[in-house]
């Protein structure tokens, strides 16, 4: 591997061609359908463990997509190495499990804020300093779903560590939940926490402590007060909702740029 390429992604600046946006979601599955979708034309660069990335052209910019893996300590390897590159706005796209009961499948979550419940996060800033998305990103994707009419909500997410005891999950190996989560979806409803998922926190405050910009757009694949396992159709219409939002609000972020 040559000295200027990044040791987890396998990307250097010359593969990045200039980009400076990248979209992140969590599966190295959905890189290259994702890329395809904002330009047929898009081509795949690496792929190393859960880091898999294409390059496509959007309206004359170069996009990078990019997969994370799951959870705070890979976003932050790819934040990390991507940043190093010259990437300055980040876009997660991911699924979601609503907790907010009215919401339908698949709505589209739109997030300005994140409850800190990863660790990684806390290894760049203490746990008082606020994850929040930025605001003129955030504003494109909602600006996106809106004139796509595509039904969404925009608020606050937890995002936790773990899948199973962080997101209060009972139906695992020893169906048991520590205390310390025993209850906490029900708090979460309460406090109008919309949504579960494992990586928005360490992506906002990464981004905010390095000055960069990142938000964050995820479809709801389950609602958990109904059930726990998502449908194949639903998880199609969700890749596909958030396909069409991440590619609109790049359109309208570039036009309100140009
Ligand atoms: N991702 C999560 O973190 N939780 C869910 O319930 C669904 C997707």
């Amino acid at each position: 591997m040559s000295a200027d390429v990044k040791y987890h992604v396998h990307l250097n600046r010359e593969m990045l061609a200039g980009a400076e946006v990248a979209i992140l979601p969590g599966d190295p599955g959905r890189v290259g359908k994702t890329a395809r979708y904002l330009d047929p034309e898009a081509h795949f660069l690496a792929s190393n463990r859960e880091f898999t990335s294409w390059l496509a052209t959007l309206d004359g910019r170069q996009v990078l997509v990019c997969s994370t893996g799951i959870g705070g300590p890979s976003v932050s390897i790819c934040v990390e190495e991507l940043a190093a590159l010259g990437i300055t706005s980040f876009y997660r796209i991911g699924t979601t499990g609503a907790i907010q009961p009215d919401i339908e499948l698949p709505c589209v979550i739109i997030t300005t804020g994140a409850v800190r419940l990863d660790g990684a996060s806390t290894h760049y800033a203490p746990l008082e300093y606020p994850a929040v998305a930025d605001l003129e990103l955030t504003n494109s994707l909602v600006a996106a779903a809106r004139e796509l009419g595509l039904p969404h909500r925009v608020g606050i997410t937890a995002a936790c560590d773990t899948f199973y005891p962080g997101q209060e999950r009972y139906d695992t190996f020893t169906g048991y939940v520590p205390r310390r989560f025993q209850g906490s979806l029900e708090e979460w409803k309460h406090l109008k926490v919309l949504n579960y998922e494992m990586e928005s926190a360490t992506l906002f405050v990464i981004a905010s402590v390095f000055g960069l910009k990142a938000a964050m757009v995820a479809s709801a694949i389950v609602s958990r007060t109904r059930s726990e396992t998502p449908d194949d159709a639903v998880l199609a219409q969700a890749e596909e909702n958030l396909a069409r939002v991440m590619k609109r609000a790049l359109q309208l972020r570039g036009t309100a740029r140009s």
